[in-house]
């Protein structure tokens, strides 16, 4: 067992592996997700694609490392959130600022119980890409059943079924990042036009909890809170975040699913004045719990980016398999670099995870442990629909901070998927959602997402949580 300790250096960030390129990944033999049966029409969309002007910056891409190297040693705390899968079609005004709006408020509770800066990390601006566990999809048409590529994300093919709509189309690649780009383009004028600004009563008001049929101890909890937080903006600047009058200038990163290599890579390039390739499309791209294979083509790209990159590790990974895909993606054990979103299922965090915890503390290795608190708890009702129940990513989160205090490791961020809209996909939470609720406004094409109340009550109860432990 080796003993590494954090990289002194930061000169020496550029850890690109002696011969990587952007295309090294398409040499991987393994069979890919999907592929895209014309390549001229491929290659003509790469190129256009990699003649576009980047979507992030690669100081805004540092300025996260290092944000995320102060969460790994407890100093500051990541909230990472926003939809399963954006759609194209939904590009509009009211979902953007209304993500932005519940991200902002939940970072507000996490600041006020932890006592420490939040940094906000939307899964938006490109979360356009979906795994599948099967690259195929059957179903009866005419009464003959028919097999089609399963539906990838709008930035591979479309959700109908039908051959059309369902073979992979390079272009919407190009559609993706157009699509991205407008959403951040509304996003940054947002932000810099005071949408963000701390003195709006309504980040401060929680007092629709007292609507809520949540238990009296708990709704005293929450009238605490929101009185509190009233008071809150002093905490804003001792905090370290901008002083107060500033606060137009929040900040928010994004971060997708890097699922789609082809559109990575033809948004990787040098950087004038650095070293290192930088994967433009997105601060904190990760790789999901299907595609991290030791020999596959996602970590073959990913161990070549300089980004902090994130992996989901669910509780299949094995400890040793864990220590060497450290290794492969940050080899010279930089601090910020390696974001690792455990998502076990409530039932197993505490089997699967304390292992895997010991195992990287023991062996020196320099990560940030996160906690998707959603991907291991999908379950479908009786009437055959996808749901996820609230306590159940509750009890998640609760065992995954226990289990931390356990080994005596650092919990630094929290993954959800969530929407600011008032959805009726994940049961349970204060105001109740019942099986007969569910068909009232049930909207995501994927997985169920958490709505506005039950978004803010986990920020609460996930932070008092980690505030006794
Ligand atoms: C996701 O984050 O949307 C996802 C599919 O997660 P996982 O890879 O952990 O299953
Ligand atoms: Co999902």
């Amino acid at each position: 067992m080796s003993d590494r300790k954090p990289h002194p250096d930061k000169q020496t960030l550029d850890s690109t592996p002696v011969g990587w390129k952007p295309s090294s990944w398409t040499r991987c033999q393994m069979d890919k997700p999907f592929t895209y049966p014309d390549l001229k029409e491929l290659e003509a969309a790469r190129t256009r694609l990699a003649q576009l002007p980047p979507l992030v910056t690669s100081g805004e891409i540092e300025k996260l490392r290092d944000e995320i190297a102060l969460a790994q040693i407890g100093k500051r705390f990541i909230l990472q959130g926003g939809d399963c899968a954006e759609m194209l079609a939904e590009c509009s005004s009211a979902p953007i600022a209304n993500k932005l709006k519940i991200l902002l408020q939940m970072s507000l509770v996490m600041i006020h119980g932890l006592r420490m800066p939040v940094t906000r990390v939307g899964r938006f601006a490109g979360q356009y890409a979906k795994p599948r566990s099967s690259p195929t999809e059957t179903k009866d048409v005419e009464g003959q059943p028919c097999t089609l590529p399963s539906y990838f994300g709008d930035l591979v093919n479309q959700i109908d079924f039908n051959e059309q709509s369902r073979t992979p189309d390079p272009f919407l690649m190009v559609e993706g990042y157009k699509h991205a780009a407008l959403t951040l383009n509304f996003i940054r004028s947002l932000l810099e036009g005071g949408f963000a600004d701390l003195h709006h009563p309504e980040y401060w008001d929680l007092s629709f909890f007292n609507n809520a049929s949540v238990s009296d101890q708990r709704r005293a909890q929450y009238e605490q809170m929101s009185r509190t937080l009233a008071d809150g903006l002093s905490f804003m600047e001792n905090l370290g975040e901008q002083r107060v009058e500033d606060s137009s200038r929040v900040d928010f990163y994004t971060s997708h699913e890097g699922l789609n290599l082809f559109y990575e890579q033809a948004q990787t390039r040098q950087v004038p004045r650095r070293q290192g390739y930088y994967d433009l499309t997105t601060h904190l791209p990760w790789i999901g719990e299907r595609n991290r294979q030791l020999d596959g083509p996602h970590i073959e790209f990913f161990k070549g980016i300089v980004n902090p990159v994130g992996v989901k590790v669910g509780p299949t990974m094995q400890p040793d398999e864990l220590i060497e895909l450290i290794d492969a993606l940050n080899p010279s054990n930089i601090p910020g670099k390696l974001v690792l979103i455990a998502r076990m299922g409530a039932g197993k965090v505490a089997d699967h995870l304390p292992p895997l915890l010991d195992r990287v503390k023991t062996e020196g290795r320099t990560v940030l442990w996160m906690v998707d608190p959603m991907h291991g708890n999908g379950t479908t009702t009786s009437s055959g629909i996808k749901t996820r129940i609230f306590d159940d990513i509750l009890k998640e989160l609760e065992a995954t901070v226990d289990a931390h205090d356990e080994a005596d490791t650092i919990l630094g961020g929290v993954h959800f998927e969530l929407t600011g809209e008032d959805v009726t996909e994940c049961l349970g939470g204060g105001s109740g959602i019942t099986e007969a609720d569910l068909s009232k406004n049930y909207v995501s094409l994927c997985d169920p997402r958490l709505n506005y109340q039950q978004s803010l009550e986990l920020a609460f109860l996930l932070t008092s949580k980690l505030g006794q432990s």
